[in-house]
């Protein structure tokens, strides 16, 4: 058994906790029922182990689907290590769960942001020759690494946030290995960002606070699929909605929509409830702070922990108390303001991230980016590219599929009529 490393060479005893194992089973098995689309791709690979003799670098939140993810990689051949794509989101059962099925875990509950960045090096010192991230954190290390002793032969990513700092790298130039944003494949953004950080936002938020929803006025941060989805979900909870944005595009389509638009100074003091998903840098700033109500949340879904200025709240107020878990309150002159889940992605930490049915479609796009990889590298540039139409296209099937939704073909007639068919 690979044991997760353990800086502080302490006890090792949550490692062999029988209860542990049982429960990281349970949950992997529990994922792997609604994520038959793994299973299908899998079954339909194994024969030709098309990752053999692979190294696969994974970082990402070590939940129930991400296990189903990591195990599929070791079912086709490769050899895994995994970290976690946060401090905060790594689930105890599923770190044990994966440790004892082979798969390197550099990961530890409740890790602090020294070691989260040191696991990271961890699994570089794996070499890995593919790198699969979920927000570029790993990709950035990587790209030292690769200078120096390493090549990496390509790399995966599974969010916006990280598709943004990879850009940044590319327009430089200094992108060293082929990346596949599986972010920008519409059978992820369209649904996992959606659906499923709407779904999982609303229910971290009700976990961590158990605040009765409606008639809250809720302020949403940004309007791209994250914030799409969230102020969907918190419409029908009859929430009152207001949406800040600085794409006008987004901004008009939010107040077709029926949503109250406006800047965010104006929304600071009716708002009850405020999330950022702007993947943006200092969103919630002290201005804001200064004009909101007492009693209001903080909370934030976007991939870092740096859209609402937590520094000047602890700065503040030094005294700031932990009320209960996920809570902090500061007390900022005549006010308290709450902040959930220290400021990090609400969902993953304050609940349990999304579900396993919507995760299938986003890991599927990965499995077989991944398993792309391995046959293409060699034709591929250092450049960043989507996921090839044919992927993306497969995936939607398998789920419809695994839906039991059958759907109607272009006749050949219509075919003729698009210009398809001569
Ligand atoms: N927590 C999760 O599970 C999860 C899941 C998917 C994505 N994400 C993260 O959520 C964030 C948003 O992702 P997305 O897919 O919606 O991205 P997106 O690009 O579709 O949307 C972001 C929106 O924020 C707007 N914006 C930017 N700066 C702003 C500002 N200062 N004020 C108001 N609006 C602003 C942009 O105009 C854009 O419309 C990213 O950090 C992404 O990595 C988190």
């Amino acid at each position: 058994m690979n044991k997760p490393f353990n800086p502080h060479n302490c006890s090792e005893d949550w490692l062999s906790n029988d209860f542990l194992q049982k429960k990281g089973e349970f949950a992997y098995n529990w994922a792997s029922r609604s994520m038959t689309i793994i299973e299908k791709i899998v079954k339909k690979n194994i024969k030709n182990q098309p990752l053999t003799g692979l190294k696969v670098g994974l970082c990402l939140h070590i939940t129930k689907e991400t296990s189903v993810l990591a195990m599929a990689l070791n079912k086709l051949g490769a050899e895994t290590s995994i970290c976690s794509a946060n401090p905060l989101s790594v689930q105890k059962e599923i770190a044990f769960h994966l440790a004892n099925n082979n798969i390197k875990v550099f990961a530890k509950p409740d890790e602090t942001v020294d070691q989260y960045h040191e696991f990271m090096h961890r699994v570089l010192n794996e070499n890995p020759d593919i790198i699969t991230d979920d927000g570029g954190e790993l990709h950035s290390l990587a790209h030292d690494k690769a200078t120096k002793s390493h090549k990496f032969i390509g790399g995966t990513e599974e969010t916006t946030s990280g598709f943004h700092r990879l850009k940044i790298i590319e327009s430089k130039s200094q992108l060293k290995y082929p990346v596949i944003v599986v972010n920008n494949a519409l059978t992820k953004h369209l649904f996992d960002n959606r659906y499923g950080t709407g779904q999982s936002t609303v229910d971290g938020l009700l976990r961590i606070t158990g605040i009765f929803l409606p008639g809250k006025h809720v302020v949403i941060c940004g309007f791209g699929w994250v914030g799409k989805g969230i102020s969907a979900i918190l419409k029908g909870y009859g929430c009152k909605i207001t949406i800040t944005e600085v794409n006008p595009v987004n901004a008009l389509e939010a107040f077709m929509e029926g949503f109250n638009v406006c800047k965010l100074d104006e929304a600071a003091p009716i708002g009850d409830v405020f999330i950022t998903c702007t993947g943006q840098i200092g969103v919630i700033r002290k201005e804001h702070i200064e004009k909101m109500k007492d009693g209001v949340f903080l909370a934030n879904v976007g991939h870092f922990d740096v859209e609402i200025d937590t520094e000047y709240l602890y700065k503040h107020d030094p005294c700031h108390k932990e009320i209960s878990e996920n809570i902090t309150c500061f007390s900022l002159d005549q006010k308290k303001v709450y902040l959930l889940a220290k400021g990090r992605v609400l969902n993953l930490v304050g609940g349990k991230g999304h579900s396993s049915e919507v995760m299938a479609l986003s890991f599927a796009n990965q499995l077989l980016s991944i398993v792309y990889l391995s046959k293409n590298h060699n034709k591929l540039e250092n450049k960043i590219y989507s996921v090839p139409q044919e992927i993306d296209k497969m995936v939607a099937d398998y789920a419809l599929g695994s839906y039991n939704i059958k759907i109607d073909k272009l006749t050949k007639k219509q075919k003729k009529y698009q210009g398809l068919l001569k």
